[in-house]
């Protein structure tokens, strides 16, 4: 906060209470003075049933001093005035941090423990899963989903096959550091709507989901000349460039012609955000570990 604003508030608080302290002690001294007729505050009840305008009663007034002396022992403890931060320096991000830290004395010993073994091995670790799992959760499923499963754009990560590889250090990598898949538009470059046609065709072929039509010869040409730098001559794919495997039967944007179209006439480019520095190598691992678990 800017000092200015600091003070600003500090001295609007200050005021207020003030302010509170005068408006309370000037209605306790309010009341009938002489209890003459015009000290009637005017209500009638029952013909003749009258009301003096007496003042609040003592020990109301008096909860009200005790919340004012309340207000000022908080502030004096607690952050409320302007930038004071209150006797102790006790702060919501500080308390925070404490439960961060006791947090991470706690865990650490369990992670440093599953640090120390191989990655096959805590692959098959039920407790190393179950921790996985329980991470994966929190972190992971709002992409990715509650069973990891994926949607249109968010890769299945429960299948055996991986865009980006399966080594333990690949599927780190993954994690730590996100990946940015880039597959530029093609409409322009193969040059007319019958082109981008046969590729559709060419590519569904590939798979097999269609047999392979007039077009997919010269589809196949093109294919060599602009694809496979990425997509491999065969289609395999190329998991150093995140290149999907086009002749399984794994689809990311979906299979059917239009999404294949679609993909080839716009482009992709698919993120998967960098994880690494807010959840630390060991967490990471046991993500890893937890992941290809899923797809074994
Ligand atoms: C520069 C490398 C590169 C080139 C060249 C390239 N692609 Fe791709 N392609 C990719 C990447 C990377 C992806 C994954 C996009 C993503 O994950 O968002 C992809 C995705 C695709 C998909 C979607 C696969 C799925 O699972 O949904 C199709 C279809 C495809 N490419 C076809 C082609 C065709 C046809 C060509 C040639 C006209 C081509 N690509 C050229 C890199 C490339
Ligand atoms: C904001 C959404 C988002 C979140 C959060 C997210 N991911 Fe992803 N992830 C993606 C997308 C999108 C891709 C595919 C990128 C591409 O098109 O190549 C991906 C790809 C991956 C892959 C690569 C799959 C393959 O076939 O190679 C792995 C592994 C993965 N994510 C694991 C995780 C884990 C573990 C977490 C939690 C720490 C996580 N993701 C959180 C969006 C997300």
């Amino acid at each position: 906060m800017p000092a200015f604003w600091a003070w600003f508030v500090a001295a609007g608080t200050i005021a207020f209470v003030i302010w509170c302290v005068y408006l309370i002690s000037w209605a306790g001294k309010q009341g009938p003075q002489n209890k003459e007729d015009e000290d009637l505050v005017g209500h009638v009840w029952d013909g003749d049933l009258e009301e003096w305008n007496n003042p609040a009663p003592k020990w109301w007034l008096y909860l009200y001093f005790i919340t004012i002396a309340w207000a000022v022992g908080y502030m004096i403890v607690y952050p409320g005035i302007g930038a004071f931060d209150g006797l102790f320096g006790w702060s919501q991000e500080g308390q925070y941090e404490q439960e961060m830290q006791a947090a991470e004395a706690r865990y650490e010993p369990i992670y440093e423990a599953f640090a120390a073994m191989e990655f096959e091995d805590l692959v098959k670790d039920p407790d190393a899963v179950a921790l996985g799992g329980s991470l994966f959760a929190s972190y992971c499923t709002t992409c990715h989903g509650s069973d990891a499963r994926g949607a249109t754009g968010y890769p299945n990560l429960t299948d055996a096959d991986w865009q980006w590889g399966s080594s333990e250090k690949d599927i780190i990598t993954t994690i730590t550091n996100g990946r940015n898949a880039v597959m530029t538009p093609w409409a322009q470059i193969l040059g007319s709507d019958e082109a981008v046609d046969n590729m559709v065709n060419y590519v569904q072929s590939l798979s097999g989901t269609v047999e392979a039509g007039d077009g997919a010869e010269s589809a196949r040409t093109q294919f060599t000349t602009f694809c496979a730098a990425c997509h491999l001559p065969t289609g395999t794919g190329n998991p150093v460039l995140g290149a999907p495997n086009l002749t399984d039967s794994t689809w990311l944007y979906g299979s059917s012609a239009e999404a294949i179209r679609t993909t080839i006439e716009q482009g992709r480019q698919g993120q998967m955000p960098a994880h690494g520095e807010f959840l630390g190598e060991n967490r990471t691992r046991i993500l890893a570990a937890y992941v290809y678990s899923l797809s074994q």
